[in-house]
């Protein structure tokens, strides 16, 4: 049978989709809403963006454009890898931070049962700890029974203080339990296949390899071994992903502002980030999308947030995502976007069609405050609850668009993913902005290093212990 994301009416009808009505002014208002005339001013800048995007993926740049199409390889080698093993553990847990983390996260929130870790003895659990608390950890490695797990080291660089950290910590835990003949069988390290310590220590062990595009950065790596590993083993159709990408790619692949959704989107943001909305809230009304919006948040901070454009002057640029939750976030943050500053443009996800429902039962008929919800469904509750909020922020001038996802599946996944890093490098390039380094982060880290005596950082070693000493009375 032919696999779904072959066929092109299944493909339309999941096809994502951006209503950007309530960004403008005929629907929000003069004084906050942007105009068409002044999207269509944007026609230029964007044809010389986009000749900016072709231009860096034709140097090799920029790899996350190829990443839908072009690893038919790496697909074979991955599920082969996975069909051959899968079998030998129950517990698969990812060691990474930063995009080699939450891209792993927002697939697993978003395309497995959300109790999947508690379903029945067969199915394969997955644990992702991004973080080096060592409660956190401790506690992992005390629940697991390590015969039965695999690590999946992920590190671009091969050399991140704290997936080495966790990942040294977890070796000896390992080597404990089966003993040293037998460590290679519950690691694999994916990571760069030119660069880094992590590829010396995973040669040398013999662990499995898999690599991560030179040219891909990390936030940008969702859709590389760094997110398919994982996918495949925990059962997600990888190939309908990547499909699902492809089909974005193809959908936006013009440079009319007004046919292609990434454009379309990343020109409104940059529209009203010049108009003082410099907060961008991401906000799903699916808990499945949350931590896509986790994912989209660093996406954005880290690709946009910036000092310096590619000319050297500092501009200090950079949209502030915020990560919301309907209905959840209706009762804690939806107050400040009504009526607070006007500095926000509200990103809404609807999902039209959800995998199940629920009835709200016939009951309490005569509790006037609770029979309106009799025989009403939760998916219609939550849906109206967005359409409502969308409304009442329309209402009071606040900017606000909605993506439209038929359905959660990996199909419509692959579209966001690819949809939201092509906007991002759109917005990087109107900005005039290099959207794929993180200087700001570098500083921090290498305190770290100097601190903890790594060759090299003497210097941030001598820079940190010569810091102005606190003052007391300022610490009550
Ligand atoms: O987007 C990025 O480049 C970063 O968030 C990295 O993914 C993160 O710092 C982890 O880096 P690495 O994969 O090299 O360990």
């Amino acid at each position: 049978m032919e696999a779904r994301y072959k066929s092109q009416d299944w493909q339309e009808k999941m096809r994502v989709k951006i209503d950007v009505n309530n960004m403008f002014a005929e629907f929000i208002g003069e004084k906050h809403g942007i105009k068409v005339s002044e999207v269509d001013g944007m026609a230029k800048e964007v044809e010389k963006a986009d000749r900016s995007i072709k231009k860096q993926y034709k140097e090799g740049k920029l790899g996350f454009i190829d990443l839908p199409d072009r690893q038919k390889e790496v697909v074979n080698e991955i599920e082969d890898f996975v069909n051959k093993r899968r079998g030998d553990f129950d517990n698969f847990v990812i060691l990474g931070i930063g995009g080699s983390a939450l891209g792993n996260i927002a697939l697993q929130t978003a395309l497995k049962d959300p109790y999947h870790n508690l379903k029945n003895k067969d199915v394969l659990r997955i644990y992702v700890p991004d973080n080096i608390d060592p409660e956190r950890f401790q506690s992992l490695l005390n629940t697991l029974d390590l015969e039965r797990t695999v690590f999946n080291v992920i590190s671009k660089s091969g050399s991140t203080a704290e997936t080495m950290s966790l990942f040294l910590i977890a070796r000896k835990a390992v080597e404990e339990e089966v003993g040293s003949d037998n460590i290679s069988k519950h690691f694999i390290a994916t990571t760069s296949r030119n660069s880094g310590y992590l590829r010396i220590i995973a040669r040398k062990e013999g662990f499995k390899m898999f690599y991560i595009p030179d040219n891909v950065g990390g936030r940008f790596s969702v859709l590389t071994p760094v997110g398919l590993i994982y996918a495949a083993f925990a059962g997600i159709n990888i190939r309908e992903l990547l499909a699902g990408a492809s089909y974005m790619k193809k959908i936006a692949s013009g440079t009319d502002i007004w046919e292609n959704p990434a454009y379309l989107n990343g020109v409104l943001q940059y529209l009203a980030y010049q108009k003082g909305k410099i907060m961008s809230v991401m906000m799903p009304y699916a808990h499945s999308l949350k931590d896509i919006a986790d994912w989209y948040r660093q996406l954005w901070a880290e690709s946009l947030g910036k000092e310096e454009n590619r000319k050297g002057e500092i501009i200090n640029v950079g949209p502030t995502p915020i990560k919301a939750l309907g209905a959840t976030d209706q009762h804690s943050q939806a107050q400040l976007y009504m009526e607070g500053p006007y500095d926000k443009v509200i990103n809404f996800i609807e999902v039209e069609k959800f995998h199940t429902d629920l009835k709200i039962p016939d009951l309490y008929g005569d509790v006037k405050g609770v029979s309106y919800l009799r025989n009403k469904s939760l998916s219609d509750l939550i849906n109206t609850e967005k359409k409502a909020t969308e409304l009442a922020l329309s209402k009071r001038g606040r900017l606000n668009n909605t993506i439209l996802v038929p359905k959660i599946n990996a199909f419509t996944v692959g579209q966001l993913i690819y949809l939201f890093e092509l906007q991002t490098a759109l917005v990087g390039e109107l900005f005039n902005i290099n959207a794929y380094n993180q200087p700001g982060v570098e500083l921090g880290k290498e305190y770290t290093y100097g601190v903890f005596g790594r060759e090299g950082y003497q210097k941030m070693k001598d820079e940190y212990h010569s810091r102005p000493e606190k003052k007391g009375k300022y610490i009550v």
